[in-house]
């Protein structure tokens, strides 16, 4: 899980518009700061062993850094996202990289924010709705990708993707899979869907997921994620998780984290029957 991802690159980030709370024209991100705290977390995603592959970032497009939002991938398969207007300019590019690569790409009929709302926990898909994403893509990813989907709505414009909400720590065999999730940025009936999974579930507070604590890559052993969240990374800690903390504060200001700048190509695909 997460040892091949998509990466673009910090080249022509900017904050050119506001669709999520975190952003403001007015706190543009350090150019030179911004590639280099880019360029870090691609680093440590190598120096954990994982395989990165690379679209360049297109000058018009100054959020397509967060590569999260182009599709969710399984398998060969690819449902692409179907963002916000000002960000739609990003989806040629991802869609002609994917098809390349011989994947088989859906557009979406409906809002979609990729994976920014759709996190594979195996066969189950964590599906967030409610922000930037319409509740029924939930039957298309089910149908496109064959996923089982568990439908978690998000209450409020902080947590405008599940991906700053819910984190997947680990879904392994053997070992009990670890999710990790604000309760406060959920709804009840989604609350009762996530804690009846029966998995190791660790508390984050609206404090630390609006830090974008939960905005974390993790392969099952090591979780690469931002500084300044103590409580979470110790948490992971405990759990014998190595943790890597990154300093995340140009990306933020696009209202992101290391989550967001990472597509996951391996999901595992269906298992034939
Ligand atoms: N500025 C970007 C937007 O609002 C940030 C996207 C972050 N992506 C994510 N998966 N949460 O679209």
């Amino acid at each position: 899980m997460n040892s091949e991802l998509l990466v673009s690159d910090a080249a022509h980030f900017r904050v050119d518009y506001e669709i999520n709370p975190y952003m403001h024209t007015s706190v543009q991100p350090d150019p030179a700061a911004a590639v280099r705290e880019h360029d870090a977390i691609v680093s440590a995603h190598l120096a954990a062993g994982r395989k990165v592959e690379y679209v360049p970032s297109a000058p018009e497009c100054p959020d397509m850094v967060f590569t999260a939002n182009a599709a969710v991938v399984r398998g060969d398969r690819a449902v692409l996202g179907s963002p916000p207007p000002e960000r739609e300019a990003e989806m040629p590019y991802f869609q002609e990289w994917l098809e390349e690569r011989g994947y088989r790409v859906v557009q979406a009929p409906y809002a979609f924010s990729g994976q920014g709302d759709a996190l594979a926990v195996g066969d189950l898909l964590l599906a967030g709705y409610g922000q930037r994403t319409d509740p029924r893509m939930h039957e298309v990813l089910a149908r496109e990708l064959e996923y089982e989907v568990m439908p978690l709505r998000t209450v409020g414009a902080r947590w405008y993707d599940l991906d700053l909400a819910v984190a997947v720590v680990r879904t392994g065999v053997g070992d009990a899979g670890v999710l990790a999730y604000c309760p406060r940025a959920l709804d009840a009936p989604s609350l009762g869907r996530l804690r009846a999974l029966g998995l190791d579930l660790i508390e984050v507070t609206e404090e630390e997921a609006e830090r974008f604590a939960l905005n974390l890559v993790s392969d099952g052993s090591v979780v690469t994620m931002t500084r300044g969240v103590p409580r979470l990374a110790d948490a992971l800690r405990e759990r014998g998780l190595r943790v890597v903390e990154l300093d995340t504060t140009e990306l933020s200001k696009g209202g992101g984290g290391v989550r967001c700048t990472a597509l996951t190509l391996d999901n595992p695909p269906v298992k034939p029957l």
